[in-house]
């Protein structure tokens, strides 16, 4: 579960009133709860402990360098994308050797990079790719290990921005050039080609699509065998849902029931990507009721946030659990679930303030009556939140809080109106 949850009529974020750090802070404002980020990398660590897994946190859920740190110091090693990634990994006190860099355009100046920090493994995603890690490893005289991404050709049901395994995916190689791949580079100059790497989407809800695509891994492991050709490490990647209705995870044990018989007696590495499970719950994004409006039937809760601090809603058609903060006894939600039965509920719209008729955080929402200054919770924010947040419209940032136990501390300023010029003119 998470640890946001109501008391007396008003929310804490563990031990600590989310009005109370607002009023310190300010708002728009985003706030993590240590205890929740933690507890979900150590249920996916007990989840799947049977295989020994590498489990790399896909920083690209919430790169906070604050909440890198808490989990490098648990023993996480990281899923990156970017040179900009690694950089914050570093930083946070991260080592570079747990780091799995994926990412279908990296540069030379971001492979050099990598090269030099001596990260654990590239997840390749093309010939073309392969060939310039080669190249540039011999002229910098190191070796550096890969892993082929494939694409096993498998529908994960999830929104298809975010559906990756397919064979027409720009992601990996079809998973019928995967065979060839390992003969054609598997003696390369200086990169060593030693491992798979499977990411077909995300979320995923349940386990049966990460079951049909380690199968088609295994069985391109078994014919690279057959011909002379040792895979040691299998990386099955990430997607493991959060939950957006509940204060429950899910349940991780539902996938690792069915992923662990699969792999226990490979003699294989096993690497997971785990973001949006980790960060998921382990945040909310808090703003301030500016005004309130009809237009026709419709009415509009006017916030001093929305797209441009939290995109799922309209990019995705995702939908996150919008409630007040302080709701008071007779208003407090006795779930996160699309219908909360209370009396008194008005049906609104949660909006921003950009000029854009897809800012909303919510839609048709049964909420209280609120009004201006009052303050409303987006939960299941920690993950894509935060690290999908724009300056559009001249919008600075949110602050971000991490709160542990009784005690809090702003982990990224509020940006002002100079950041927003920075470098500019
Ligand atoms: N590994 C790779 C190679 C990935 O591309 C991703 C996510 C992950 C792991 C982590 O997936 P997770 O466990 O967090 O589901 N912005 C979208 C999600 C995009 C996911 C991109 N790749 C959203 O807000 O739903």
């Amino acid at each position: 579960m998470d640890y946001f949850e109501y008391r007396n009529g008003e929310l804490y974020a563990e031990n600590v009133p989310v009005a109370d750090i607002a009023a310190k802070v300010g708002t728009p404002l985003y706030v993590y709860s240590r205890r929740t980020l933690q507890e979900h990398y150590e249920k996916i660590a007990r989840a799947f402990a049977p295989l020994d897994p590498m489990i790399c946190y896909s920083v690209k859920s919430n790169s906070n360098t604050a909440l890198l740190k808490v989990l490098a110091d648990l023993g996480a090693g990281f899923d990156i994308v970017s040179g900009g990634e690694l950089f914050r990994v570093i930083r946070a006190g991260g080592d570079a050797g747990t780091c799995f860099y994926a990412g279908v355009g990296k540069t030379d100046a971001e492979i050099r990079f990598a090269i030099e920090r001596g990260i654990y493994m590239f997840n390749v995603e093309s010939e073309a790719e392969f060939e310039t890690i080669d190249r540039l490893a011999a002229e910098m005289g190191r070796s550096p290990r890969c892993a082929l991404r494939i694409n096993p050709d498998i529908d994960p049901n999830t929104h298809h921005y975010t559906s990756t395994g397919k064979k027409e995916s720009k992601f990996g190689v079809d998973v019928v050039r995967g065979e060839e791949f390992f003969r054609r580079y598997r003696n390369a100059r200086a990169a060593k080609l030693v491992g798979i790497h499977l990411h077909i989407g995300s979320p995923i809800p349940t386990a049966q699509p990460y079951v049909e695509a380690i199968g088609k891994a295994l069985s391109l492991i078994d014919r690279l065998k057959a011909g002379g050709i040792p895979v040691e490490v299998l990386n099955i990647g990430g997607g493991y849902a959060a939950w957006y209705e509940s204060a429950q995870s899910v349940m991780i044990e539902d996938y690792a029931e069915a992923i662990v018989p699969l792999l226990k007696d490979r003699p294989l590495k096993i690497v997971m990507e785990p973001g949006r499970f980790i960060s998921g719950n382990s945040g909310i994004l808090v703003a301030e009721v500016q005004y309130t409006k009809t237009g026709g039937d419709r009415k509009f809760v006017i916030v001093n946030s929305g797209m441009h601090h939290l995109i799922r809603p309209p990019l995705y058609g995702s939908w996150h659990f919008v409630w007040p903060v302080t709701p008071g006894e007779e208003m407090t939600p006795p779930d996160r679930s699309r219908q909360v039965s209370l009396a008194g509920l008005v049906t609104c719209d949660v909006v921003g303030p950009i000029c854009e008729s897809g800012d909303f955080l919510g839609q048709d929402r049964q909420l209280p009556p609120v009004s201006r200054g009052d303050l409303l919770a987006v939960f299941t924010a920690g993950a894509y939140g935060m690290v999908m947040a724009s300056n559009y419209n001249s919008q600075p940032r949110p602050a971000e809080v991490l709160v542990e136990h009784d005690q809090f501390r702003v982990i990224r300023q509020r940006e002002t109106y100079e950041d927003l010029v920075r470098g500019e003119g």
